[in-house]
């Protein structure tokens, strides 16, 4: 059987923004904000974004392109079957990732219902308390796991990027909206100080707790160290240059993440809710209860939860996607028996997450930081020590004449520089 490819170069694109906009954009950013300092932190995200999550991208994009296959495979047609590990833990990362987002996915599928009836609006605290783990819980994370499920199984071109062509806009157009209604409320500009305004002592008081913080952030807001982006750079045809599309991901992630801070921020401040508590609930009990203030709330509601929902679903399918393309790849399953069974396992996993709070604050908190650090220094040394020179060239096919500027310094970082560096922050994470 042919493997699939993309239809089109914006094709891929919208699908790898998909895969980076998410509950990572929306949920744990704008927390991470607030609790870590407002903007000393998001300048620090934001020059990791380009000095760590962008060169790790490309180091992705390389193994994948160059390969065509999923992570493991990709480790074996490079460097032999010794190699093969390196994208297991890519296999474990998404394990690890997609047990706790579709459990989020379906809190956020129930507050999309839940908004059409004002539900949680009377007493937002003890709502999401009530439903957050247990038996509903578990059922809305099948209902979220199923949709998953549902587009992966259609396949590459008919399923994903279909379905993300349609979703991002989507996302962009609806935030965009958002975020200028939001501006017309009073008080909303205590939000866009908050968010916008530099304290610099705070970062350097704080800075040993902030960065892995920052760091971390920054590959999970890019997918990267998962295999995501490598499994779907794989499906790339067309010598198009890896680093400008890396760039181009970015910035488009980086935008919708702050446009969704420019909703978030400025409505909170205009109710006089404070930002500073963070925790799996902040969005669903601050802001959720904020919108019961507002004119039009049940439509507010499900607009942004409706958003946030396709932001979910576009990243949850990039994780879903690996582990089918390694099965599809290495064990000749249909891609239908290996969606099937895939969801199979999360339904397993998802389940214990959606019932037991410290399940799932293991693995979206400690674990996830450790297995995305964990597959990032694996990809990047193999790029760097056993690529080679192949890396470089692989970095270079397709590349205009700003992009090759940029390969010996990508080199560099991604051989030494990053390795090391993430290790430090793996280290302080996990001693801290
Ligand atoms: N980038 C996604 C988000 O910000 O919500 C989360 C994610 C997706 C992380 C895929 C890792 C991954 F492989
Ligand atoms: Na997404």
């Amino acid at each position: 059987m042919t493997r699939s490819t993309w239809r089109t170069r914006i094709g891929f694109i919208l699908a790898a923004v998909g895969s980076a906009v998410g509950i990572g954009n929306i949920w744990r950013f704008p927390w991470l904000t607030a609790e870590n300092g407002g903007a000393a932190f998001l300048t620090l995200y934001l020059v990791l974004v380009v000095g760590v999550g962008v060169p790790g991208l490309i180091g992705e994009f390389v193994i994948g392109r160059r390969s065509n296959r999923n992570p493991v495979g990709a480790f074996d047609e490079l460097a032999g079957r010794w190699y093969r590990p390196l994208g297991a833990i890519a296999l474990i990362a998404c394990l690890v990732i997609l047990s706790f987002y579709s459990v989020v996915g379906g809190w956020i599928l129930r507050y999309t219902f839940a908004s059409t009836t004002g539900a949680y609006f009377a007493a937002p605290q003890q709502y999401f308390a009530a439903i957050d783990y247990g038996l509903g819980a578990v059922g809305f994370h099948v209902l979220f796991l199923a949709a998953t499920v549902a587009i992966v199984y259609l396949g590459v071109e008919r399923g994903i990027e279909l379905s993300t062509t349609v979703m991002v806009p989507g996302i962009v157009v609806l935030f965009g909206g958002l975020a200028v209604w939001v501006s017309t409320l009073p008080g909303a500009g205590g939000g866009y100080d908050f968010y916008l305004s530099l304290d610099v002592s705070y970062l350097r008081e704080n800075f040993f707790s902030v960065l892995p913080a920052a760091a971390g952030q920054a590959l999970f807001t890019l997918s990267v160290g998962a295999g995501t982006m490598l499994t779907y750079s794989s499906y790339l045809g067309e010598d198009r240059s890896l680093a400008a599309d890396g760039t181009l991901i970015a910035v488009l992630n980086t935008a919708i993440g702050v446009l969704a801070g420019l909703v978030i921020f400025p409505l909170l401040f205009s109710l006089g809710v404070s930002p500073g508590q963070g925790g799996p609930g902040a969005l669903f009990v601050s802001l959720a209860g904020a919108f019961a203030e507002l004119p039009y709330s049940r439509l507010v509601g499900v607009v942004f939860f409706g958003v946030v929902l396709l932001a979910a679903l576009s990243s949850a399918i990039s994780i879903l996607e690996v582990l089918v393309a390694y099965l599809v790849d290495e064990h000749d399953l249909s891609r239908g028996w290996a969606t099937l069974g895939t969801g199979g396992i999360f339904l397993v996993t998802g389940t214990i997450a959606a019932l037991s709070p410290s399940a799932f604050g293991l693995l979206a908190d400690t674990l996830s930081n450790v297995v995305l650090t964990a597959g990032l220094i694996g990809f990047l040394l193999f790029d760097g020590w056993v690529l080679g020179r192949l890396a470089r060239e692989e970095f270079g096919r397709g590349a205009g004449p700003i992009a090759q500027i940029f390969e010996a310094p990508w080199y560099y970082a991604i051989a030494v520089v990053l390795p090391v560096f993430l290790a430090f922050t793996l280290v302080t994470s996990v001693a801290g």
